[in-house]
């Protein structure tokens, strides 16, 4: 848009309602807020312009309120020069009411986004003065055709006063076969296509024509702490600007495609690897109408849906099946008087698209080579890595399958011991022996946070202290943990990598599958962090770092030496071997089980075998054809609109943190935890606290998720309960039961509440009535019941926040399972504890409360547990089998009021391995402690 006839210079870093600018200007939500805020903000406007035609207000606070937000629409197509003008015009002849239907109108398009689909929304006038109509949401499921829409940014070095000639330029290209339609967003500079890129999630290809220039005419002081050292290198009117802002623009949405249109030597450019981030070189005085296909044949190439599209088509065609699944078609079903409602229920196209083929234009997901191998490789491009498996199980297949393929019986495997299940059952499959390290306790939450790096380190050092380097072959991390710590995964790495170099990471992202989509948080996923070292193994720069630190650190550095500096590893010698897991179907819109594998591995051919053994153990020979589907679909939204959503619901989790933070009543019983509270301060170098405190901006949320070793997933809330009285089990049964809300998992004084990319700010507003509603509950039962029911009250709350249980470390394996390992480290055979317990007589069960118990933990034998024991909350295993069990286990197990111990029995007690079973194991004679023989 170019420049409006009254535009001011404001600060304009992002939207965001007014009077949040006004009281707290350089808050981090600025650049964490996206369409919520701009809902808002035209929300504000048309208050002020109703109320102006009401009498109330005056035409200066039009004018003011529609100056705040003149600088970001221009990042928009809609609404667009040509309406913001003509609400400038009936500003300026003083029509208030023509000005209030203007806005009205915009506003509502906005928020229905019509505009997407509507013609007239882009009119000035309309006829049937909208101002008064309805806001009617758009139909959610309904299978209209409309063509979908999105934004191409231009950025140019054309005069702003040619802009809107350009837009009509563009608009004229469009023809009716054209599968999609886009509207053209104009803007002229570096920083300006920075700030589009980042706040319009309707962007989906980028042009960049040379000659723009580097500032923006607005105001912009944090990008400028940022930017002010590209701005240095800014190369004015060459090729150079256009590839730098192409990486520049490619490095914050790498899902996009970048066109660049090129005055001069464009045979140059296109040579230089630099300019591998645009998707197609043109020549300026080429057709436009080449530049329009090319940015239609893009988004077509993202919107391909392989193995979707040919179910589809698959769906339509008559086929007579004489196979298994009479499902399929679904005539057993809908001819059937009493199966019938589950046919209509689903509809029809459920059963046409069922099929056990593999042929007939599906494709086989055990050995794909057609249409599922499409869909994986274009998933692949998504997540950033050199190949996927599409998983149909859930990620606790996905987990299993990488640790079954990597591992063989013998192998050490570095492992956080609180990771899913799936992980400590892929060991026991696998063979493999987990090292288990601890991550640092919340013990005020009932939490664990994630594994310390220094940790890590220790374990790799104690094992080249005894020369068993070799045996480890694995890291295993989970990233982010359920309560939402992110590793600085590059940071650890590079760091492990510089003390074994071939080492292979496995990141279990089971969460965080959205992160690739979100820039902030994509440099912290497994491929966000391996994409990065890769490049960075190709900088000379690198080597010489390397041998940098290496002169400084000397021939023999000691283990603290090494454990206190940040390692840099030596380029040449990395194998970069990276998996990372993602539960699709937890943070993008696969159906539930669907999960993906992501590979970036230099040395896959030397496991290619075994990952087909994986996929062969793990995956069904009928796997579900919706599922595969929705795999497929997901990551086409995901490119196409994921930044966007994820943009919406990090902004979501602001605004239930800020609401909660700031209701007065509500604050009173409930908080949600900040990083503060979640992470440490030894973890948090950069000192960064909490998104919403005052004078943090969103450059030191930069800096944080650059420089600490944790951050905190913004959208993973936990709800601090017990200061209400509840625990975290009580309060998700009466937001379920009495209210409709469902959330993740709760812990002794917490619930955890995750936003995710189906949120509204209706989720928002019904959450908060809740909360209102629950804590003015609680008032009026404290007020009423008087001094005995606030003593109650009391004493329940610091039993939850303050006599909390310690949380129990991992012990140690029984030697039994131990004859192979080292004296520094605990790894141990899992496998052997597991298939100890097959053999009934050699187990016995002895209840929980039982002074045997006490006993034997004093005296011995040994209590060895012959299974996993996994509480919920907190989900993690305070037992695995061959564990020898301590008296700190034992106190937290009783202490522990939850319902649900998988692996454990109350009525038989815990189930543990015999001593004498153990002697014949191990050849030795189980003692009691001071050397006695068991009885
Ligand atoms: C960290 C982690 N990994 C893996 C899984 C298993 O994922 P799925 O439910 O997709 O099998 C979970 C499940 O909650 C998890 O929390």
């Amino acid at each position: 848009m170019p420049a409006r006839k009254k535009a001011k210079p404001i600060n304009k870093e992002i939207a965001m309602p007014k009077e949040a600018t006004k009281i707290q200007e350089g808050r981090i939500d600025q650049f964490f807020s996206g369409p919520g805020a701009r809902a808002d903000q035209w929300r504000d406007l048309q208050d002020v312009a109703q109320a102006w035609a009401a009498g109330t207000a005056k035409r200066s606070d039009v004018e003011a309120a529609l100056v705040d937000m003149d600088a970001t629409e221009e990042y928009h197509a809609y609404p667009g020069a040509h309406l913001i003008n003509a609400l400038d015009d009936t500003i300026a002849v003083d029509d208030a009411r023509a000005t209030a239907a203007l806005v009205t109108r915009i506003s509502n398009a906005l928020i229905t986004r019509s505009f997407r689909k509507n013609g007239s929304d882009w009119e000035a006038r309309d006829d049937n003065d909208t101002a008064v109509r309805d806001v009617l949401p758009p139909v959610l499921g309904r299978g209209d055709s409309q063509r979908p829409y999105f934004e191409t940014l231009i950025v140019t070095g054309m005069p702003a006063d040619r802009w809107a000639a350009a837009s009509s330029e563009w608009r004229r290209l469009r023809r009716p076969l054209d599968a999609f339609v886009y509207e053209p967003v104009i803007v002229g500079s570096v920083e300006d296509a920075f700030c589009a890129t980042m706040l319009n999630g309707d962007i989906a290809a980028i042009v960049i024509n040379e000659g723009f220039g580097f500032r923006s005419r607005h105001n912009a002081p944090v990008l400028r702490t940022l930017s002010a050292s590209m701005e240095q290198q800014y190369n004015a009117n060459s090729d150079v600007s256009a590839l730098q802002l192409a990486q520049l623009l490619k490095h914050v949405r790498p899902e996009l495609d970048i066109y660049i249109v090129s005055n001069r030597r464009v045979e140059a450019m296109a040579g230089n690897p630099k300019a591998d981030v645009a998707r197609r070189i043109f020549y300026s005085v080429e057709e436009l109408l080449e530049l329009h296909l090319a940015i239609l044949e893009g988004v077509q190439d993202r919107y391909e849906t392989p193995f979707f599209d040919n179910l589809k088509k698959y769906a339509q065609r008559p086929i007579g099946t004489f196979h298994a699944l009479p499902i399929a078609r679904g005539k057993s079903v809908f001819k059937s008087d009493w199966i019938r409602d589950m046919g209509e229920f689903y509809g029809i196209n459920l059963f046409l698209a069922e099929s056990s083929a593999t042929t007939g234009g599906l494709d086989s997901m055990l050995e794909p080579t057609g249409n599922i191998k499409k869909a994986q490789e274009k998933a692949a491009r998504a997540l950033g890595a050199d190949r996927v498996f599409f998983v149909t199980n859930g990620t606790s297949t996905s987990n299993k399958m990488a640790v079954q393929a990597l591992l063989a019986p013998g192998d050490i495997a570095i492992v956080d011991r609180n990771c899913h299940k799936s992980h400590h059952y892929g060991m026991v499959l696998s063979g493999a022996q987990p090292l288990y390290v601890e991550a640092f306790p919340l013990t005020a939450y009932s939490m664990y946070g994630a594994v310390p790096l220094r940790t890590i380190k220790q374990a790799l050092l104690n094992l080249r202290a005894e020369g068993r380097l070799d045996r480890v072959k694995m890291i295993d991390l989970t990233n982010c943990t359920f309560d939402g710590h992110i590793y600085n995964t590059r940071r650890v790495m590079e760091e492990c990598l510089a003390i074994k170099p071939d080492i292979i990471f496995l990141w279990d992202e089971a969460w965080f599958g959205f992160a690739r989509f979100s820039p902030f948080l994509r440099p912290r996923t497994g491929m966000g962090a391996a994409n990065a070292i890769e490049a960075w193994m190709k900088d000379p720069a690198s080597i010489a770092a390397y041998e940098k630190q290496k002169a400084e650190l000397g021939d023999k550095p000691s283990d603290e030496t090494l454990l206190n500096t940040r390692l840099i590893p030596d380029p040449r010698k990395i194998r970069l071997r990276v998996y990372q897991t993602n539960s699709t179907h937890k943070s993008m819109s696969a159906i539930r089980q669907g999960s993906m594998l992501a590979v970036k591995d230099v040395d896959f051919h030397t496991v290619e075998a075994q990952f087909k053994e994986a996929v062969f153990t793990h995956a069904s020979t009928s796997p579900n054809q919706q599922l595969i589907a929705s795999l497929d679909v997901s990551r086409r939204q995901m490119e196409l609109e994921g930044y966007g959503l994820v943009s919406n619901a990090i902004e979501i989790a602001l605004a239930i943190r800020k609401a909660v933070a700031e209701h007065p009543l509500i604050s009173k019983y409930f908080s949600i935890n900040s990083a503060e509270k979640m992470v440490p301060a030894e973890y948090r170098k950069s000192g960064f606290t909490d998104h919403l405190s005052p004078n943090m901006n969103w450059a030191q949320a930069i800096e944080s998720l650059r420089d600490d070793e944790f951050c905190l997933d913004p959208t993973r809330l936990t709800l601090v309960c017990g200061t209400a009285g509840f625990d975290g089990t009580q309060l998700k049964g009466i937001l379920a039961s009495r209210y409709n809300i469902q959330l993740n998992k709760t812990s002794r004084n917490s619930v955890l509440l995750q936003s995710n990319i189906n949120n509204t700010r209706s989720d928002v507003a019904h959450l908060i009535r809740v909360l209102v509603e629950i804590s003015t509950e609680i008032e009026r039962r404290l007020a009423q019941g008087g001094d005995n029911a606030r003593k109650e009250f009391e004493a329940r709350v610091k039993s939850l926040m303050t006599d909390v249980p310690d949380l129990p470390n991992f012990s140690h394996f029984h030697d039994t399972f131990r004859k192979d390992a080292g004296k520094r480290t605990n790894e141990g055979d899992i496998r052997g504890g597991f298939f100890s317990a097959y053999n009934a007589e050699g187990c016995e069960y002895i209840p929980l409360n039982h002074p045997d118990i006490d006993k034997r933990i004093k005296n011995g034998p040994d209590l060895v547990s012959a299974n996993f024991v996994i509480p919920y909350p907190p989900g993690f295993p305070i037992m695995v089998p061959g564990q020898v069990i301590t008296q700190e286990t034992i106190d937290f197990m009783r202490k522990l009021d939850v319902k649900e111990i998988h692996g454990y029995d109350a009525n038989e007690g815990l189930k543990l391995i015999r001593p004498d079973a153990l002697a014949k194991m191990s050849g030795k004679p189980q003692a009691e402690k001071g050397g006695r023989k068991a009885a």
